[in-house]
């Protein structure tokens, strides 16, 4: 298919600047340590790297607050250093995504900064700002990292919004002039030669200007009916991709919590003209419980095969899927729903969960790490997480006595972004290779035996599974062309589903068990040849080892 766009066949390696590798022994991830390790990207046959924000931001929520959209965070380097990691990831073939934050500024930049001045500033209208009520924020929204959503910058004056926190205000996109200035900011980054955006929060830019109170979830209201998918949205998404993005040959996928496989199709629908995908939530929603991800439940496995099936059969022909277990916001796959309890289960887990997500139709996401099957950190107190959103939660949740201590730092550890964001394991030496420093973060101290230089040139590692996952996708068009039918629809450990393309099949099967598993109903599965398998060659075919997965590719019989 000549006219298929280039990144259907890609796989995207997430990068978090911040703990993927220190140049300068400062303890902090940085550009020049990026470049330094292109190889290993390359090595696993990634071909697209998404950065979290490297913009200038005074850091209150890691990047995503930013000061200058045109400058680099001194952390992490220079614009010099950006141009030699764009030039030689280009020259290797590996394109870069760079991060849009543009549902927020920090209130540290320029425009809030004069915003801030009072009523008659011309910035003023940049940011959403409205009289309080009874003494109160204008209306009952709480945000997404605690407290109310809204702020003042002075006692008695008028309040801003802040859907996430106070020192990030939200742009006013029914501001033409706010549409122009992150028109222009993509414009730069466009012409420097970047390869696409991820969006932050893209579907959170148009709210419903009468701004309503919300239902009550707990202490504060909802803002999600009047800011998730707002009225505006798809024009605003039109309006970029006609003014912006149309003559570039770029990638964009937007993060759109709470969007439906409708909203989804609305957004990815190439003769629409809005985005080329979206990162949808409800996958790593299932084991929310009262509390939100502040709880100890696992995802349920008949809620998941549902929930991919309905995406996969959703968008199939209509829109594109991103495919992801993991990122800098999510707790760590393989202690999430794989089996972190032995390094045997661990790692016939790890590879379990890439089979299942990488033979679906779409275009998948590795986040650092997870190619090595790293797990989560439980750090030893609180004092040790950095996370602002682990750390509001802490104090909403254990100072008003609703949890105990104890009770609060069990979920913490499960569920904190932290968990995703301690260093990368390059070696087994000190601070697992990561920085010649103090590192910003703890290193999990697994790293002795879970890191990147043991597995690189073992040919049964996570990594080197991982690795023929990618080049899989690369070479069978039935990967990235095929259609999906969820099997064994009512098994209770079993997730397995074919994918058909001009007269072939492809099925997967994975075992969620953590022992053998006997199943005599896959017998009519096991058709053509395998492909891939985490284990040597089965001595009983119908017997699944713990975590066992199986991909299998045959003529299609039905068809013949
Ligand atoms: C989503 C990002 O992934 C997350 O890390 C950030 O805290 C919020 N958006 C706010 O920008």
């Amino acid at each position: 298919m000549t006219d298929s766009p280039w990144w259907k066949k890609s796989t995207v390696y997430q990068v978090y600047p911040r703990s993927f590798c220190d140049s300068n022994g400062d303890g902090i991830g940085d550009l020049p340590g990026i470049l330094c390790h292109l190889d290993h990207i390359q090595r696993l046959g990634a071909d697209v790297i998404w950065l979290n924000p490297i913009y200038a931001s005074p850091n209150d929520d890691n990047g995503y607050d930013i000061s200058d959209y045109r400058a680099i965070m001194p952390e992490f380097g220079t614009m010099a250093d950006f141009d030699a990691l764009l030039r030689e990831a280009h020259r290797r073939g590996i394109r870069i995504l760079m991060d849009l934050v543009v549902n927020h500024t920090s209130d540290e930049h320029p425009w809030f900064r004069e915003a801030r001045k009072g009523k008659d500033n011309p910035f003023r209208d940049y940011y959403i700002w409205r009289e309080g009520k009874n003494g109160g924020p204008p209306n009952n929204w709480g945000s997404a990292f605690g407290g109310p959503a809204w702020a003042q910058t002075e006692e008695g004056g008028e309040y801003y919004l802040h859907l996430f926190s106070p020192k990030q205000p939200d742009l006013n996109w029914d501001n033409p002039a706010v549409r122009r200035e992150v028109h222009s900011l993509m414009r730069f980054w466009l012409d420097k030669g970047v390869d696409g955006f991820r969006m932050d929060v893209i579907n959170y830019i148009s709210k419903d200007p009468a701004l309503p109170d919300g239902p009550l979830k707990g202490r504060w209201g909802d803002f999600a009916p009047f800011c998730v998918n707002g009225p505006r949205l798809h024009e605003y998404l039109r309006e970029m991709r006609r003014e912006v993005l149309r003559p570039y040959r770029v990638m964009t996928v937007g993060e759109t919590p709470g969007v439906t496989v409708r909203d989804a199709c609305l957004i990815t629908s190439p003769d629409r003209g809005e985005l080329d995908m979206v990162f949808q939530f409800e996958h790593m929603s299932l084991d929310e419980g009262e509390r939100g991800k502040w709880c100890l439940d696992p995802i349920p496995l008949p809620a998941l095969k549902e929930t991919l099936s309905r995406w996969q059969t959703g968008l199939h022909g209509k829109g594109w899927n991103s495919l992801y277990w993991n990122n800098h916001d999510q707790p760590r796959i393989v202690s999430r729903l794989g089996d972190d309890s032995s390094e045997e289960k661990r790692t016939a887990s790890a590879k379990m969960l890439g089979a299942l997500l990488h033979m679906m139709q779409g275009t998948p996401f590795v986040y650092q790490g997870e190619e090595l099957g790293m797990t989560n950190t439980p750090l030893p107190g609180i004092g040790d997480y950095r996370d602002i959103d682990t750390l509001n939660a802490w104090r909403e949740w254990t100072l008003e006595g609703r949890l105990s201590p104890e009770e609060m730092l069990r979920l913490i550890r499960r569920r904190s972004r932290d968990n995703a964001r301690t260093p990368m394991q390059w070696t087994g030496e000190t601070h697992a290779g990561f920085t010649s420093g103090v590192p910003w973060l703890p290193v999990n101290p697994n790293h002795v035996f879970l890191n990147a230089a043991r597995q690189i040139d073992d040919p049964d590692s996570v990594f080197s599974f991982y690795r023929k996952l990618i080049c899989l996708r690369r070479t069978l068009e039935i990967v990235t062309e095929g259609d999906y039918r969820l099997l064994l629809e009512d098994h209770p450990l079993l997730f397995a589903y074919e994918r058909r393309w001009r007269g072939e099949v492809l099925t997967v099967l994975c075992s969620f068990s953590s022992s053998l598993l006997a199943e005599p109903a896959a017998a009519p599965l096991l058709r053509g040849r395998e492909l891939l398998c985490n284990y040597p060659p089965a001595e009983d075919p119908l017997v699944f080892r713990p975590y066992e997965a199986r991909i299998l590719l045959s003529g299609d019989t039905a068809a013949e």
